[in-house]
């Protein structure tokens, strides 16, 4: 079986082609391309200017990885593209060209939820069977899942205001750390004192595992601003910059925490995915977490925590196996909750 899987919900472009087999799957080729240049001048992504980049660069990039897996069109047994949630225009984009390649080949069609192509990406890497729990932290959401099987979610808890992702941003942006920030925020962090500073945590003591990271955003800066007069000094944004990662994975950890409490069925593991798991400090606080509640921590590799193709394929690949194609007048859609994946796949 091969799939395609286009990804164009946010600033990547990207196109994967994977194959799989009895004897397992692997991925004929990867064509990504970040429109980091495009959005930097405005330090977030510009949904307008990003719908325009898709457009420019996603048959350039169909071509790259038709050629680098080296197939044709008849080879090709499904095509899968994320269908939502995510900026309209790109969102648009993708899921137009994977239906006209689909119907000029005579291909099925599959509408993949990018936050499903998040939640299943681990079982691309791992064989993490279900049902199990998973923190699905990214720049737009933050939720904790029990994630039953394909179309099967239960939402234990979610955020009240802010992303995590969008808390890493902000405070990048408050030090000047350029765009995206979250990855630039925690390289200089390990330069930083992650104790000069205390941030309150967010929620303290209370029951669930909903989050809330806009206060962290307001302590943060008010350390900024608390700070003598005059540019900000490299160590202090290093200080903050670890402060900051602290304080935002003692909040994910005690929420986490929480959440084992809550599940009803015993997990195969505890599963991290989004772009935020690519966090290594925030991956080494809930790997000790998982062994504190018995039970196993997996994510997949950083590359595939941020947005990509790969799993967009591989999320198609589980529907498909199980006969859930969709039809051509899917509608593309900027919000699309995993919890409502229940009644359209009707499983
Ligand atoms: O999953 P993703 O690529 O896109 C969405 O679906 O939102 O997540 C992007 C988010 C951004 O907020 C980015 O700053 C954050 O993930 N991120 C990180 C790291 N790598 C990406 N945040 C903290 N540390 C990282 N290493
Ligand atoms: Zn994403």
């Amino acid at each position: 079986m091969i799939i395609m899987g286009i990804e164009t919900s946010c600033d990547e472009t990207a196109v994967a082609i994977i194959e799989a087999d009895d004897n397992g799957h692997r991925c004929l080729s990867h064509a990504l391309s970040s429109q980091t240049e495009e959005h930097s001048t405005y330090g977030g992504v510009v949904p307008e200017i990003a719908a325009r980049a898709h457009i420019d660069k996603l048959d350039k990039l169909v071509a790259t990885a038709m050629n680098q897996a080296n197939i044709d069109y008849s080879q090709l047994d499904v095509i899968a593209a994320t269908a939502g949630p995510g900026l309209i225009g790109g969102v648009i984009v993708g899921v137009m060209t994977a239906k006209a390649l689909a119907l000029v080949h005579d291909k099925p069609f599959i509408a993949v939820n990018h936050l499903e192509g998040h939640a299943l990406s681990v079982r691309y890497t791992d064989p993490v069977g279900y049902p199990y729990l998973l923190l699905l932290v990214s720049g737009g959401h933050c939720q904790l899942l029990e994630v039953l099987g394909v179309g099967l979610y239960n939402c234990l808890g979610t955020t009240l205001d802010d992303a995590a992702g969008e808390c890493f941003d902000k405070v990048a942006k408050m030090l000047g750390l350029g765009f995206p920030g979250g990855p630039a925020l925690a390289k200089l962090a390990c330069y930083g004192d992650p104790e000069r500073f205390q941030l309150p945590l967010p929620l303290r003591g209370r029951p669930g595992c909903d989050f809330s990271f806009s206060g962290m955003k307001t302590a943060a800066r008010k350390l900024i601003t608390d700070l003598p007069v005059g540019p900000l000094k490299k160590q202090d944004k290093a200080d903050i910059s670890a402060v900051v990662q602290l304080g935002i994975s003692n909040h994910i950890v005690d929420r986490c925490s929480n959440a084992f409490d809550m599940i009803a069925e015993k997990p195969s593991a505890f599963v991290a995915a989004g772009g935020v798991a690519a966090n290594l400090f925030l991956r080494q606080r809930l790997t000790q977490l998982a062994m504190l509640k018995g039970f196993k921590f997996v994510a997949p590799s950083p590359e595939l925590c941020t947005d990509n193709a790969i799993m967009i394929a591989w999320a198609g690949l589980e529907r498909y196996r199980l006969g859930l194609t969709n039809e051509m007048n899917f509608k593309p859609r900027s919000r699309w909750s995993l919890e409502s994946l229940r009644m359209q796949t009707s499983l």
